[in-house]
């Protein structure tokens, strides 16, 4: 086998079968293809498409490329979640001990932030004291005893998505449909997940901008899921405007907190009622998705769900005092109000602008080596549909002292730059645009 008949053959729009595409994987892993023809490969990839079984065969050789997991050990299915990636995006969270409470088993393994969006694990580290870096083994061990635990990745999972993702980003060929469901139902498999549920964003916030494309991918994740025997559903969310009020790492467990006591924005309880009740329907825990909201309402109306995310920052070592008071998360020193300077209703409210406004004030990484500050960040005081004045509060900026006027200026700047007012009056967005099911259902 040659890769160059291989990049002609896609090229010129055939299929390409299960010996090929593994040979084109395990050798650019090996090195014995070059970055070069994985990028003229991946760019026919990006024009011609692949099949349902192309997309679920190159999902299984980006998995054979590295080491996978098991979690056999736990008892029950394990479900996990997966969000496409938002601004504020404060689900897993919320869901982790939720899902848990209801007694289905989450062994989470979870990643950083970049640029705009933020990650778990930064979040989690902003309680006193957690730590994220667990190995598989004791994971398993916690997920056993106390039903949850969140984890940074450890091993050598899917290398081949490692250094294809690398590849892609400096060769225009990020958003191929196939490429970014390989990629990232190739983790998540390795991961060791009995069923999966998949949030797939779409809108200005999301690097899906256009539904229908959103739509194509998550049937493609959900077949490359059962293909693969993951029970696999797809819910299509919209990201036009952050999720919940706040941005920011420790900003954002509070506002976790406040969700698990039954307090928090309604827009983040409701996702995660419906994320959460699909997790529960997949694990087996309640006989449709809708049957899980219910009993997941139940867990945060009768305190077991806030009990178990103290129960988790203990069993990773963090202060679970925060839970009853919040004060003891990092604070930033500074706060400064933006405010509305015309009167009118929010029409639109940027994710992206105020992703790089909270990554500005140091909440996110522009660089992966940047430093972030578990402290700082933004909450959105008014969203879609809500009625301002002049004078009124948009959003807040909190940050450090040592941040220099410039840079919260410019953060002050985005956030004004993200609101689009109005006159005319505008209704609530709908948040839950689709579900996608096994079977083409
Ligand atoms: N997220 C991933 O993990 N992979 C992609 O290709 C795109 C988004
Ligand atoms: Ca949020």
């Amino acid at each position: 086998m040659r890769a160059y008949d291989l990049i002609l053959k896609k090229r010129n729009g055939y299929e390409l079968d299960k010996a090929e595409l593994d040979y084109f994987i395990s050798g650019y892993v090996d090195g014995s293809i070059p970055d070069y023809q994985m990028a003229a490969l991946s760019m026919a990839i990006y024009f011609r498409g692949m099949t349902e079984e192309e997309a679920l065969i190159l999902t299984e050789a980006m998995i054979n490329s590295g080491d996978t997991i098991s979690l056999a050990e736990i008892p029950g299915i394990k479900v996990d979640k997966h969000s496409t990636g938002g601004v504020g995006d404060t689900t897993t969270l919320v869901l982790a001990p939720l899902v848990a409470a209801a007694g289905a088993p989450v062994a989470k393994l979870s990643g950083r932030g970049l640029g705009h969006t933020g990650g778990t694990l930064d979040k989690l580290e902003s309680i006193p004291g957690f730590t994220v870096d667990l190995t598989i083994t004791e994971l398993i061990r916690a997920v056993r005893d106390v039903g949850v635990a969140v984890a940074g990745q450890t091993g050598n999972l899917v290398p081949a998505d490692k250094m294809l993702y690398a590849l892609r980003d400096v060769t225009a060929t990020v958003d191929s449909l196939p490429l970014i469901a390989g990629s990232i139902m190739s983790k998540k498999i390795a991961a060791g997940a009995d069923a999966l549920v998949l949030d797939v964003k779409s809108g200005d916030g999301a690097f899906l901008k256009d539904l229908s494309q959103a739509r194509k991918l998550a049937r493609m994740m959900v077949d490359i899921g059962n293909g693969a025997g993951r029970e696999t559903v797809a819910i299509v969310t919209a990201m036009d405007q952050p999720l919940g009020r706040a941005v920011g790492n420790a900003l954002e467990v509070e506002e976790a907190i406040l969700t698990l006591r039954g307090e928090g924005p309604p827009d983040l309880e409701d996702l995660c009622l419906v994320l959460g009740g699909w997790m529960l329907k997949l694990a087996g825990k309640a006989a449709e998705y809708d049957e899980g909201k219910v009993i997941l309402k139940k867990c945060i109306e009768n305190g077991s769900a806030l009990h178990k995310f103290k129960t988790l920052i203990r069993s990773q070592r963090g202060n679970d005092k925060v839970v009853e008071n919040l004060s003891l998360l990092p604070r930033a020193e500074e706060r400064l109000e933006v405010k509305s300077e015309c009167s009118g209703y929010v029409a639109g409210l940027q994710a992206e602008k105020i992703g790089i406004a909270a990554m500005t004030l140091g909440a996110g990484r522009i660089t992966k080596d940047s430093l972030i500050d578990p402290a700082v960040g933004l909450t959105v005081e008014k969203k879609i549909g809500d009625k301002v004045e002049p004078g009124v509060t948009l959003a807040v900026l909190y940050f450090k002292k040592a941040t220099g006027p410039d840079l919260v200026q410019h953060a002050a700047e985005l956030v004004k730059a993200a609101y689009n007012i109005g006159n005319s009056k505008v209704d609530e967005p709908t948040l839950i645009l689709d579900f996608i099911e096994g079977d083409g259902k």
